[in-house]
């Protein structure tokens, strides 16, 4: 008998073994599908089955190197004993993809649930890199409740340009604005596109990709440093080897997601969100995630256990280093160690220990990268805040951290626009109507709005405030902001205007009081003046009738609980679907 035909084993916990493990025409299908792409009998004999879901795609530059990390994980897999097969998923490339790759999040999310779920896996690896595709993995992975592995693609190298370092995102909205003011030319411009990028992997700034790729190590779904190495980093190599073998150990256990991400877990990824100076994305992408587990998490935890820590990593947009340094200062684990005495231990991670045990000894290189908590890059309390009011109800978030610190107690006239094209259509306009002090308000840029929720909350200044050396403005609007970008911009504000929110209520001319220290945002207008506009308020525009953006449309959630779809919260489960032949 060759190992070819080696017979099955018998009966095993595996999920697999519902496929394979059939003597009769059930599991001969299975089986001889997968021999007709050279995989022998052995495969079979009742060893783990690994997927390797693999968001690479040449539409997501960010995770273009993908593939070269999934061979690595395939050899982790076979060098202990496992059966890798890896599959694509929906990927989600941020610089390329319109409306906004947040308006497919819950897709490609739903989609990774459902692959696992209907596929021979014991266990799998999510390879991630792109702002959305880690949250979609973390998300379908939680639903899908087989035992799960994150591995992010990396960030780049630091970018370099004519002698010094540049980041993703925060050096681009910076040089457009200098481009706009005239004080860059096109010439060098164009030189700067061709110098940010250097190599494979994720935006090195502090975005939403980095910040994402940490927050994944903090609740336990990564292998300890996995964060934080550069794309190219042979290391990284190293620790897909290592994430390939633990799926194999992981396989057929009880040490799922819904395990890992546990409600402590969160506290502790909000907590090191705030001392990495994380992006604001993350406050939606965790509030969507633990919806998915069941786990109680509300806006305010993210004020309140944000507020216990101070910015300790000094990485752009908050501060002046990139992923690079941050890696070779000791990375998340050299942080994490740092803040032991600050999070929870009563943690479980993909290793099977908890998060402060997987990083225990992890030492500091570099103490201007990774601050001590006595000299904190900026004090406890500045990072993300929760603010509430006549303006928004439910809830709305500032990163004060790269905001102007003059501009977060300020009363100002307000400049409203309906949609974004109508303010892009005026913002270079010489007499435009607007000085320092007022606050600029762009609405139906939420969830359902635009639809999609896009990254334009950090709108782009007037003219007229750039040549007037004004470099930040307070800015509303129920839309996001890039991880990577800065300003004063108040953002997430929910109920959004386009479902009635008060947000479609303010008209040019209110005054709009912004207070951060008292957590406030509002109108100063009259409740009876708002009821009489409420009145009179009409939906923005007619919701789309086919497609995805139907069923989003329909069933997305607002701000404060996610933007996931209200018919994927709460946890479900692994069980192998019916056998339809
Ligand atoms: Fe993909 Fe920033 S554009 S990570
Ligand atoms: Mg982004």
């Amino acid at each position: 008998m060759t190992v070819n035909d080696r017979q099955p084993a018998g009966a095993n916990p595996l999920r697999s073994r519902a496929w394979f493990g059939d003597g009769g025409k059930n599991g001969f299908i299975a089986r001889h599908s997968l021999r007709a792409m050279g995989r022998g009998g052995h495969n079979f004999d009742g060893r783990p089955v690994i997927g390797i879901c693999n968001t690479y795609s040449e539409l997501t530059p960010c995770n273009g190197h993908l593939q070269i990390l999934a061979d690595a994980v395939k050899r982790g897999v076979l060098q202990a004993g496992g059966f890798p097969l890896e599959f694509p998923a929906m990927s989600l490339g941020e610089p390329i993809m319109r409306p906004t790759t947040m308006l497919y999040r819950n897709l490609a999310a739903m989609e990774i649930e459902e692959q696992i779920r209907a596929n021979p896996l014991d266990a799998v690896v999510l390879l991630t890199g792109c702002d959305k595709t880690t949250p979609a993995a973390l998300m379908g992975a939680a639903s899908a409740g087989v035992p799960a592995l994150v591995f992010t693609g990396g960030p780049t190298l630091n970018g370099r340009f004519r002698g010094r370092a540049v980041g993703s995102g925060t050096d681009v909205w910076r040089m457009t604005e200098e481009l706009r003011a005239g004080t860059v030319t096109q010439e060098e411009f164009t030189e700067f596109e061709t110098a940010l990028t250097r190599s494979a992997g994720h935006c090195m700034t502090m975005g939403t990709a980095s910040t994402m790729a940490c927050l994944t190590e903090a609740l336990g779904m990564m292998v300890p440093g996995g964060s934080g190495l550069p794309a190219v980093d042979s290391r990284r190599g190293t620790l897909a080897e290592e994430t390939g073998m633990r799926a194999v150990e992981l396989a057929g256990s009880d040490l799922t997601p819904q395990r890992i991400m546990t409600r402590a877990a969160f506290e502790n990824a909000i907590r090191i969100n705030a001392a990495i100076g994380g992006s604001t994305n993350a406050v939606l992408h965790l509030l969507a995630l633990a919806g998915r587990l069941g786990v109680p998490l509300a806006l305010d935890d993210f004020d309140r256990l944000g507020a216990e820590l101070p910015l300790l990593i000094d990485l752009m947009p908050s501060g002046r280093f990139l992923m690079e340094e941050f890696a070779y200062a000791g990375g998340l684990p050299a942080l994490i160690n740092d803040l032991r005495d600050h999070l929870h231990h009563d943690t479980v991670t993909v290793t099977g220990r908890s998060l402060v045990d997987n990083c225990a000894g992890a030492e500091v290189h570099d103490r201007e990268v990774i601050r001590p908590l006595d000299r904190p890059v900026q004090p406890a309390g500045t990072g993300t805040a929760v603010l509430r009011g006549n303006l928004a109800p439910d809830g709305a978030v500032i990163k004060q951290s790269a905001a102007d610190p003059k501009l977060l107690s300020h009363t100002g006239p307000a400049l409203v626009f309906d949609s974004l094209e109508d303010y892009l259509a005026v913002a270079e306009d010489p007499d435009l109507d607007i000085t320092a002090d007022t606050v600029l308000v762009v609405r139906n840029t939420g969830p359902r709005g635009y639809p999609g929720m896009p990254e334009v909350g950090n709108v782009q200044l007037p003219k007229k405030l750039l040549d007037a050396g004004v470099r930040d403005l307070v800015r509303i609007s129920d839309a996001r902001m890039s991880g990577t970008a800065y300003g004063t911009c108040v953002l997430h504000v929910a109920p959004e205007a386009a479902v009635g929110g008060p947000l479609a209520l303010v008209r040019t001319g209110d005054s709009v009081r912004l207070d951060v220290p008292a957590r406030r945002l509002d109108v100063l207008v009259g409740d009876d003046e708002l009821e009489r506009r409420r009145a009179a308020w009409q939906p923005p525009r007619a919701p789309a009738e086919r497609g995805w953006s139907y069923l989003y449309d329909r069933h997305v959630t607002q701000a404060d609980t996610g933007v996931d779809l209200d018919f994927l919260r709460g946890a479900t489960d692994s069980t192998p679907p019916r056998q339809a032949f």
